[in-house]
Order: C-alpha cells, then structure tokens, then sequence
C-alpha cells in the first residue's frame, strides 16, 4: 500500500512516518520545511532503518504536487500539513485559512486528479471549543473559538463533502494534546517559533532556556484551580493512523474519532511529574487565565476503541520520560 503523507517531517507526522515504516507500508512524504528541518527525516531514516522518499513540496502548489502524485500513485493521504498556533492564528487569520484551507482543497483536487480517494485528516479537540460536558464525545456540538480552530473544522466539512459527493473515505482523526517523544530521543516536538504548548515551555525551563514556566490560571473550577487537559503520547497518537489505515478496509465513507486517553491531568499534577522524572525543580510563577483557554477539556475515546481497534497504551510517565530524553539530547532542536 502507498501512503503520501504531507507534512510528514513534523513533529506528529514524523512519528507516524515511523510507525508506518514499521507496518511496511511504502511511505513518501510531502513537507516545504516550514515548521520542521530535513535532519528529523534522517533521523527517521536512522530509527527506521527503511527506505521511503521525501519531496520538498508546498501543498499549496498544485503543479508541485501534482508532480508527486504522477510518480508515487499514492493510494492513501495522511495530511498532517497545517499551520497550528492558536496565538499565530489571532495575528494573521489568512495565513491560517490559506495554509489549512486552500491548501487542503488543492490536495484534494490534486487527488482527484490522480484517483486517490482515501484520507486520513489531523483535526483537534479545539473544534469543540468550550466543552458543555465531560469527557467530550464526537456528538458533542462543534463550536471552536479562534482562526486556527474554524480553518480545521471548515477542513473537516469540506473533507466529509467531498468524500459524499464522490464516493470517497476519510477519517477525520480529531487529537487531544499530544506529548512526548520517540523513545530513541531522536525525533521530538519542535517549532520554528516560540513554543506556546505546556509541555515544551515546561522543556525549556527544565533545561534553562527559560527561567520560569509561567501558570495560567489557579482559578479554574478543578480539584487544584489549574487547567485540565487529555495528554496523550505521541507515538500512541502516530499509531491511531495505522487504525485509521484499517478503518478503509470497511464499509464506513467517512467518519470522526476522539484521539486521546480518555484521562486528565492538571498543570500542576504535570509540572509535579515532570520534576520527579526528571529529577529536577521546575520553577514556575501563576499568572492570570490565558486569553480563549478552557477549563478542562478530556476526551470519550470510547468510539475509536471500538471502532478503530485503537487505544492509548502509554502511559503520562512514560510520555514525560521520553520528553526529558528528548530534550536533553537534543537541547537545540535538531541542531544540537
Ligand atoms: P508540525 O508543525 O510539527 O508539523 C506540520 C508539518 O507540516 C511541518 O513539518 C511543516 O513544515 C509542514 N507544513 C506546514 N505547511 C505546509 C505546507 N503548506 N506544505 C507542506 N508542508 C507544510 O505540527 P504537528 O504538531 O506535527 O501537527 C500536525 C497536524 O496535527 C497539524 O495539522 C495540526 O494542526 C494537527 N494537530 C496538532 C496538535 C498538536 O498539539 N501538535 C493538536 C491537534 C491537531
Ligand atoms: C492549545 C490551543 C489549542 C490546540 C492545542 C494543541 C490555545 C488557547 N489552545 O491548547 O487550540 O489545539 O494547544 O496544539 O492556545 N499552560 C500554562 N502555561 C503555559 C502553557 C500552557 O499554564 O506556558 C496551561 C494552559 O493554560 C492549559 C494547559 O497548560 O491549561 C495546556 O496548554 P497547551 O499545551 O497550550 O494546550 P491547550 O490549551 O489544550
């Protein structure tokens, strides 16, 4: 089977790029480098051991990619390529709906073009917004709350359209908060700009980039007062696609899955593991809630256990230890 991933050298996609290897599946990657560096694809290249082809392509550009489908015959798109700062998406909304969503819909013209009728499309829990109640299943109402949130769920419709329309399959993967590393410590979460995630800021003070990790909010109607979120591994998350892979085996066109743990943890809880695994303090001051921030938000994985065969296996130690594997081989990124 041909898989195309685009994307494929970012922070979930090179993880998936791994545990597609592993499958055996023939893989070529799409990527223009803007948030992720061409040494992660070596690095997969080292972990794997295994053979697979990468174009340095913009999804934007139609004849670019259109070049790609006409030798590789994709069978299948992962389509990981995507701006995703919330903060990015309040300054610059067009940059958001130019490169998640005109660049989607130039893929699937491009997929038209060459038969490719299947995809599996990296949505979020933000398209739910603030959670009417919890944990929050694939029922609850879609309502998300900034630029980057509207351009994913406008993907979602326009995907589920077209898979209608043309008798075409998609699974829409919708992740809750990725973490971790592989455990190799090769490959990581890494941008290109200021992190604004937990998790990596929690990273650069633990190494000293940062002098504090700055707690937004102890106020939050939650046993501590801090946020609650549904932290899930990485490579648990990378292997929900080799799922969705199979979810085109059935009869199903299209259909939308929770990818999380289906368990929360505070900030605090988080900033008190991570202090233990890694044996360090992590020094950190409380501030007021951040601007479009909800309370809690834990994901009903019950859908994608049943019907994917998929569930989270790691655990949050595990994803916290890989983390500080992550960071301390590679305190720089990729250019260490
Ligand atoms: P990432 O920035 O590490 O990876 C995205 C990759 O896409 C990068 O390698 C980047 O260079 C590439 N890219 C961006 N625009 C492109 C374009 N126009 N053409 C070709 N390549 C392009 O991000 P990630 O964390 O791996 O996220 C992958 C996907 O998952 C994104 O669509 C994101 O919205 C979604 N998602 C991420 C999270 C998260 O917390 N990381 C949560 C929910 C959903
Ligand atoms: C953020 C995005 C969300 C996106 C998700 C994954 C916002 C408002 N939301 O969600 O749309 O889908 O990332 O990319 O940006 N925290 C701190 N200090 C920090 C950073 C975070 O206390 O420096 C807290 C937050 O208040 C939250 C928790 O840590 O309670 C997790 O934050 P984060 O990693 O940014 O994820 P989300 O808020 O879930």
């Amino acid at each position: 089977m041909r898989i195309l991933l685009t994307g494929g050298a970012g922070y979930i996609g090179s993880h998936t790029l791994v545990e597609l290897l592993a499958n055996k599946y023939k893989v070529c990657v799409v990527d223009n480098l803007s948030n992720s560096n061409i040494e992660f694809i070596s690095r997969v290249q080292n972990i794997t051991k295994k053979e697979f082809k990468f174009n340095l392509v913009d999804i934007c550009d139609h004849n670019a990619l259109s070049k790609v489908f006409e030798s590789f015959r994709p069978e299948i798109v992962i389509h990981f390529a995507g701006s995703k700062s919330v903060k990015e998406s309040f300054d610059n909304p067009l940059k958001y709906y130019k490169n998640n969503v005109f660049g989607s819909i130039n893929l699937l013209n491009v997929m038209d073009k060459y038969s490719c009728s299947k995809i599996i499309f990296s949505s979020s829990a933000t398209v739910y917004g603030n959670p009417e109640y919890l944990p929050i299943d694939e029922n609850h109402k879609v309502s998300p709350s900034n630029p980057y949130g509207h351009s994913k769920l406008m993907v979602e419709k326009i995907i589920k359209d077209w898979s209608t329309t043309y008798n075409n399959k998609s699974c829409i993967l919708r992740y809750f908060n990725p973490i971790g590393a592989h455990e190799s410590g090769l490959i990581g979460e890494h941008s290109h700009d200021h992190p604004n995630n937990l998790l990596p800021i929690i990273e650069n003070v633990f190494i000293g980039k940062e002098n504090n990790l700055k707690i937004y909010g102890n106020n939050y109607k939650t046993p501590d007062g801090s946020g609650i979120r549904d932290y899930i591994h990485v490579v648990d998350l990378a292997k929900s696609h080799v799922a969705g892979i199979k979810f085109f085996d059935g009869t199903k066109s299209s259909d939308v899955f929770n990818i999380g743990t289906g368990k929360g943890n505070s900030v605090f809880e988080i900033v008190s593991i991570y202090e233990k695994v890694a044996k360090k303090n992590i020094p950190y001051v409380v501030e007021g809630r951040r601007k479009g921030d909800i309370s809690e938000s834990v994901a009903d994985p019950s859908k994608a256990r049943t019907k994917l065969s998929w569930k989270a296996e790691l655990t949050i130690e595990d994803a916290i230890k890989h983390s500080v594997n992550w960071k301390l081989k590679n305190p720089n990124g990729y250019n260490n």
